[in-house]
């Protein structure tokens, strides 16, 4: 895939930026980045604080040719696309938590918001990142939870070479996702990639449901399965994740 940027100061949301340039026609590729947004916007309809140049707020345009099932695949592939990035750039190693938020150690570093929008040429999924990059960016509420590329590796990095680094990886994942088996082979590098892929004992909240189990492997649309205490596989499509200590956990001390 070709990327070409369209840079501004200040934007609502990149993704609203990005799904406007959808909308009249923008190619697969076009990438919007902003110093700052006013208005960005999270998963579950929650905001993401993006003050001026403390994070990297992008959001890129692309128009894939998958079935409408496999969209979910995108948001597990721009996850490991943001991993080799940072890997790149620093040699963090970073882990995803289904479905795609990027942690450093528990605390996440980076977060994704795919969407998808119906435009006179087709459909186009609008994926907006958010990496948070300097310490500056993190509100006092966000300490304990989130982390920075600063705080991991000790400097602010260079933000022109992290978007070179993210476009280059987002380019190759998204080519091997719509190669022949594509979809397979990143489902299988997502669940090397995340230590939440099986064995993670973990309870899922979405909405006013909760559900507690230990993950199993992703289904082919990207779902994540997980097993109840009574052995029962669920398939989860939507919600938070988060980890809890196992009995045996508790046991060991860890
Ligand atoms: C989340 O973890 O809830 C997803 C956060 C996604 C934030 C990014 S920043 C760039 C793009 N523009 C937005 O308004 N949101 C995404």
């Amino acid at each position: 895939m070709e990327t070409s940027i369209v840079r501004f100061e200040t934007l609502g949301s990149t993704n609203t930026e990005a799904a406007n340039w959808a909308m009249q026609g923008a190619a697969e590729g076009c990438c919007i980045v902003a110093d700052e947004q006013t208005a960005g916007r999270g998963r579950l309809d929650r905001g993401w604080i993006s003050p001026k140049g403390a994070g990297l707020y992008l959001s890129i345009v692309l128009r894939p040719v998958l079935e409408h099932r496999s969209l979910p695949l995108i948001t597990l592939m721009a996850s490991l696309a943001v991993r080799d990035a940072l890997s790149a750039l620093a040699g963090i190693q970073a882990d995803i938590k289904w479905p795609n938020d990027v942690l450093v150690g528990e605390r996440k570093i980076c977060g994704i918001l795919a969407e998808v929008i119906e435009t006179t040429i087709g459909r186009a999924v609008v994926v907006g990142i958010g990496i948070n990059v300097g310490n500056g960016s993190l509100p006092p509420e966000l300490i304990d939870s989130a982390t920075t590329v600063e705080a991991v590796t000790g400097v602010v990095p260079d933000r022109e070479r992290l978007i070179e680094l993210l476009l280059l990886a987002l380019s190759d994942r998204y080519d091997v996702l719509q190669a022949q088996n594509g979809e397979a082979v990143t489902l299988d590098a997502w669940c090397r990639a995340s230590s939440f892929a099986n064995g993670k004992s973990v309870v899922v909240i979405d909405g006013r449901q909760r559900c507690e189990g230990v993950t199993c492997g992703l289904e082919r649309d990207g779902a994540l399965r997980l097993k109840t205490c009574e052995g029962e596989i669920r398939t989860i499509r939507a919600g938070d994740v988060i980890a809890v200590r196992s009995a045996s956990d508790r046991a060991s001390g860890n």
